[in-house]
């Protein structure tokens, strides 16, 4: 659907153009803000009170930390005159798809630069394509070394000069995204949980909290403890300070990122029983099993937990 509203300009050919700013608002005026924040009765998470935080409802193509994470990434793209996003990610990244759909949307062009040899076209980057993406394959060492400069440079010559958006979004620009999720929540609360891949979500909301608050990331990598050291880089570099109101814990991975075991298996079904939907096993599944556990051991006794549902699940 193409909208337009306030600020157009006359074309010659008679027709209306939409402003990058009527694009945005229209845009904008799509997204589901501010999301939800529904309260989880479930005994799985004994004595502890769970808020929802329904952010994988902002929107189907870009949904919950995709939307905080770029939101003002791509205002900044625009500001500098940016034509071209360039990202990277796996052939399975939500991400490159976001970026693909914000691309459309906002009248950027995408390049999405894709970890592994060119395979048969997964839905994900299939719909990314659909929106304009262009597709760009790199072999895995290559990929490896994707921010050096010479890797860099030879994207440049082959895309031209393009605002590079960092493998999962992850940058300043997330900060003032994820504040206002935090400033969305408008009941008590004593912390909040989600799902660490990079850290750029829960660094962003520790940043954002409250005194007195705090943030628990559940990591979904295995043994990745130099998560801990980048949070803190990033805190340094967008605050200039560190934060201690945020701890990772790094065990509950179910085997390693993408991977399953029987126990968050069994925790999903018994979810999907009860509330008529499975969240997705990679991040937010795995966030919510590690808050059960962690509830029903009486780590959040008599607490309320803001539980972060960062991306969509299905049912
Ligand atoms: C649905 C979902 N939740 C959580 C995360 C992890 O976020 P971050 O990389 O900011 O730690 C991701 C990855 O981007 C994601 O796709």
């Amino acid at each position: 659907m193409r909208t337009i509203v306030a600020g157009q300009v006359p074309r010659s050919n008679g027709r209306r153009r939409p402003t990058l700013r009527s694009v945005d608002q229209a845009w904008e005026a799509e997204l589901r803000l501010p999301t939800p924040l529904v309260e989880l009765r479930d005994p799985l998470f004994g004595r502890c009170r769970v808020l929802l935080k329904r952010d994988d409802l902002i929107h189907p193509d870009v949904p919950g930390n995709k939307w905080r994470k770029l939101k003002y990434l791509v205002r900044d793209a625009r500001d500098r005159g940016a034509g071209t996003l360039l990202t990277f990610g796996g052939a399975h990244s939500n991400h490159v798809r976001a970026v693909a759909a914000l691309g459309e949307r906002l009248g950027l062009r995408t390049v999405g630069v894709i970890r592994g040899e060119e395979q048969p076209t997964n839905p994900g980057l299939r719909r990314a394509e659909e929106r304009g993406m262009t597709l760009h394959y790199l072999d895995r060492a290559t990929y490896r070394r994707k921010t050096e400069p010479d890797v860099l440079a030879a994207l440049r010559d082959r895309f031209g000069g393009a605002y590079v958006v960092p493998e999962g979004g992850t940058t300043p620009f997330a900060f003032p995204g994820l504040a206002e999720l935090v400033h969305e929540l408008d009941r008590p609360y004593d912390a909040v949980v989600c799902a660490v891949g990079t850290g750029g979500t829960l660094a962003g909301i520790a940043a954002a909290l409250p005194a007195g608050r705090r943030a628990l990331g559940i990591s979904v990598l295995r043994g990745a403890r130099s998560l801990d050291a980048e949070v803190t880089a990033l805190h340094r570099s967008a605050l200039r300070r560190s934060l201690d109101n945020w701890t990772i814990d790094h065990r509950f991975h179910c085997g390693g990122f993408a991977r399953r075991d029987a126990a968050l298996d069994e925790f999903l079904a018994r979810f999907a029983d009860r509330h008529g939907w499975t969240p997705d096993p990679v991040y937010v599944g795995k966030a919510l099993f590690g808050l059960s556990v962690l509830a029903g051991a009486g780590a959040f006794d008599g607490e309320t937990v803001v539980a972060l549902v960062s991306g969509p699940g299905t049912g």
